[in-house]
């Protein structure tokens, strides 16, 4: 699973390329830096893929009627798939050029029981690509930078066709959760039996989120291994720009969390940014809250109140805080907490 490898090495160069402060900055080399951001994009396109191409040959329109579920909805998906197609193409045409070594494809496994687990996995893959774009663009210049943004909102609108397929809104949130690359890892590494390198970085533990039955009350989350039975750990909930904390027994489902919602559980009630991520026992898990329907009200201007600066209240109960008012998410030095990995060729 040569994956994490590519992740480690991103996160590294990431911590690189945006060292702020006033020592001197270290040399980049910006070509090696966005090739390896690229081959990151990379091996999350390949994936994507892979799971359309299986899915599709598995499943054709009479299996998708079967289902209940229109003609255009599997011409939608082979729509995407062919994207996903263009977009390893194009990635690796540009890594050639910038005369780097595309990273290859891997081994894959898909739930792909029936076209309801089809289109399930492939809301999870949208929704997570839109947050690993969104975390990694920032490691980019130049042209690279408008490549990968432009695949980033086609990536938008494609979780938001699909979220669609729910009747639930396709934008729950005004701003989306960028993710690091070792948390994209943890949601992507299940899809993954083998691959042509050796994994020098493990994703975090794999986390199992449950959402409450009728939309109101706790998320539930379970997982294995030796920290599993830890008393004092704490639920977070990432969705949009806002993060949720509270105590892991009380992790309840915010008012205003309609859409997607990542789940971490953490030693810390600070809310996990890329500074702290080291803190995450296990997670992120991905949720959809699907029991708001269409038929929540349109907010009307004047009740929408302006974002505020906030401090981050280290009260428990649940604590929500909008990040927008934290350093960003995005900001790669608090990936730097990890070991820097040796480089390795991906080739
Ligand atoms: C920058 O990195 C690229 C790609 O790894 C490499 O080809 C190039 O020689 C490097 N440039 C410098 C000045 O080190
Ligand atoms: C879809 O595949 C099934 C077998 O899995 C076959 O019976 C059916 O004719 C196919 N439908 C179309 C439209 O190709
Ligand atoms: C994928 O599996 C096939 C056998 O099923 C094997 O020949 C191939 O090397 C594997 N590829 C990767 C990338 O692991
Ligand atoms: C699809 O497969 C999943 C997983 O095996 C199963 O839980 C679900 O009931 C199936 N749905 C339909 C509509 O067959
Ligand atoms: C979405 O709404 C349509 C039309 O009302 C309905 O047929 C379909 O079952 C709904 N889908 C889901 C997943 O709720
Ligand atoms: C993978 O790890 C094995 C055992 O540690 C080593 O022999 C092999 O050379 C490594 N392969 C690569 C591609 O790094
Ligand atoms: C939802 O479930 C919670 C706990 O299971 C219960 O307290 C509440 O009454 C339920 N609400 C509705 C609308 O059914
Ligand atoms: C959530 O969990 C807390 C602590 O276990 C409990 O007190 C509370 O009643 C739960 N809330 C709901 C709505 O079930
Ligand atoms: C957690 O607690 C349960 C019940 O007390 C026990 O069976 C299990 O072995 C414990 N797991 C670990 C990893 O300590
Ligand atoms: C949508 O939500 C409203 C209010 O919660 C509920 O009355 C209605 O039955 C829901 N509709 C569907 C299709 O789930
Ligand atoms: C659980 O969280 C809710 C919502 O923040 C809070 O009102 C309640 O006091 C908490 N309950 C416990 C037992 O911590």
């Amino acid at each position: 699973m040569h994956f994490t490898t590519i992740l480690l090495t991103v996160a590294a160069t990431l911590a690189l390329t945006t060292v702020q402060g006033t020592s001197p900055r270290p040399a980049v080399n910006q070509t090696a830096a966005n090739l390896k951001v690229m081959n990151y994009a990379l091996a999350l396109e390949h994936l994507e893929a892979a799971f359309y191409k299986q899915g599709l040959a598995k499943f054709n329109s009479s299996a998708f009627s079967d289902a209940g579920y229109e003609g255009l909805v599997r011409n939608r998906l082979a729509l995407i798939g062919q994207h996903g197609n263009w977009h390893v193409i194009a990635l690796s045409n540009a890594i050639t050029k910038l005369k780097g070594t595309p990273v290859r494809p891997c081994n894959y496994t898909f739930p792909l029981a029936n076209v309801t687990t089809f289109l399930t996995a492939a809301r999870a893959l949208e929704n997570t690509g839109v947050s690993a774009y969104l975390g990694a663009v920032s490691g980019l210049r130049g042209g690279m930078f408008t490549v990968e943004a432009s695949v980033l909102t086609v990536k938008a609108r494609q979780a938001s066709y699909l979220n669609g397929l729910w009747n639930q809104t396709g934008f729950p949130y005004a701003r989306d959760t960028p993710l690091t690359p070792r948390q994209v890892a943890t949601l992507t590494s299940k899809f993954i039996k083998s691959c042509p390198y050796n994994i020098t970085v493990k994703p975090f533990t794999q986390l199992t989120a449950t959402l409450p039955a009728n939309g109101t009350g706790n998320i539930t989350t379970s997982f294995r291994g030796r920290r599993s039975n830890e008393t004092s750990l704490y639920c977070q909930l990432r969705y949009g720009a806002k993060i949720a904390v509270s105590t892991r027994n009380n992790c309840t489902l915010p008012a205003d969390a309609i859409g997607y919602i990542y789940v971490l559980v953490t030693d810390t009630k600070t809310p996990i940014t890329a500074r702290n991520e080291n803190r995450i026992v296990a997670g992120p898990a991905l949720l959809f809250n699907d029991n708001r329907n269409n038929s929540v009200p349109a907010p009307t201007t004047n009740t929408i109140p302006f974002p505020t600066s906030t401090t981050i209240s280290t009260t428990i109960s649940t604590t929500t805080t909008d990040i927008t008012t934290m350093t960003s998410m995005t900001s790669p030095t608090m990936i730097s907490v990890t070991p820097m990995p040796s480089p390795t060729t991906v080739g």
